[in-house]
């Protein structure tokens, strides 16, 4: 199985570019020609959240329009903390998974060969994450029902600090409560989130924790104590999460700009007739 991850898409209204530099929307086109262009085909695309920059009605037509115009596999959102429950779901409530449950955006996607489970971390009008009493208590029973079959979890906030301060004070607020429960359940194998704008990697309770930066803007990589917010025009990465039943989980991850190759491997020019 091939699960494509697109994180942080931030789409404006027409004609707008997030803070007023990055146009975001010709990069998420970008991104979802480089998605529909990869052979094999993934079997999913994710989209960890963060798909709007404010979460307007017309935002989420925007990622309609561009869903209808290139991508044909099955695709699962989740919201970050600057989309918003209520226009969301009223605007992709048709995307598998959006209306299933009453309270969050919150889902299991069964019926492939690795179960993915959607969970919701927006806590409205905040910036960081969190997993109250009820999700969590769904998390916990939605994993029991299935205890047997590898598991991957996607969320927008990541629940470890990665060392960038000002990404750190607005991550996912209750990470040991969130362990608890992963440690009851060894078949998550992987968490993969967005929220940081930058490819991380970390162990988490007894897992992997993975975040695919941002299909538009990243996030200077800015490790020195107190440093400022930025963000750079790093490239853009799709995760690419392979799984075999021999090998499990492996990441790739694919550049969604044009680059120059395929140059085949012939050997030593020299060497020919
Ligand atoms: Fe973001």
């Amino acid at each position: 199985m091939l699960i494509c991850q697109l994180s942080d898409l931030h789409l404006c209204r027409e004609g707008i570019a997030a803070y007023r530099v990055v146009e975001t929307n010709m990069l998420t086109e970008r991104a979802f020609r480089a998605v529909a262009a990869l052979h094999p085909h993934p079997d999913v695309l994710l989209l960890t959240g963060d798909l709007t920059f404010d979460g307007q009605d017309e935002e989420y037509q925007e990622l309609l329009m561009l869903l209808r115009r290139h991508i044909e596999i099955p695709v699962f959102v989740i919201p970050g903390n600057h989309d918003r429950r209520v226009p969301m779901r009223e605007q992709l409530g048709d995307l598998p998974g959006v209306s299933s449950h009453p309270h969050f955006i919150q889902y299991a996607i069964e019926n492939y060969p690795v179960r993915i489970i959607m969970l919701d971390t927006l806590a409205p009008g905040a910036d960081h994450g969190e997993l109250c009493e009820e999700r969590l208590a769904w998390l916990d029973t939605t994993l029991a029902t299935v205890p047997n079959k590898p598991t991957l979890i996607g969320m927008h906030h990541p629940p470890f600090a990665c060392g960038v301060e000002h990404m750190d004070k607005i991550n996912l607020q209750n990470p040991g409560a969130l362990a608890k429960i992963v440690a009851k359940h060894p078949q998550v194998e992987r968490i993969v989130c967005g929220h940081v704008h930058r490819p991380i990697t970390a162990r988490f309770a007894q897992t992997i924790c993975s975040i695919a930066p941002s299909a538009a803007h990243q996030v200077e990589l800015a490790l020195a104590p107190g440093a400022r917010g930025a963000f750079v025009m790093e490239p853009a990465i799709a995760h690419l999460h392979r799984w075999t039943p021999q090998d499990g989980f492996v990441t790739h991850t694919a550049y969604v700009e044009p680059f120059p190759g395929p140059y085949p491997f012939l050997g030593d020019a020299t060497a020919g007739p």
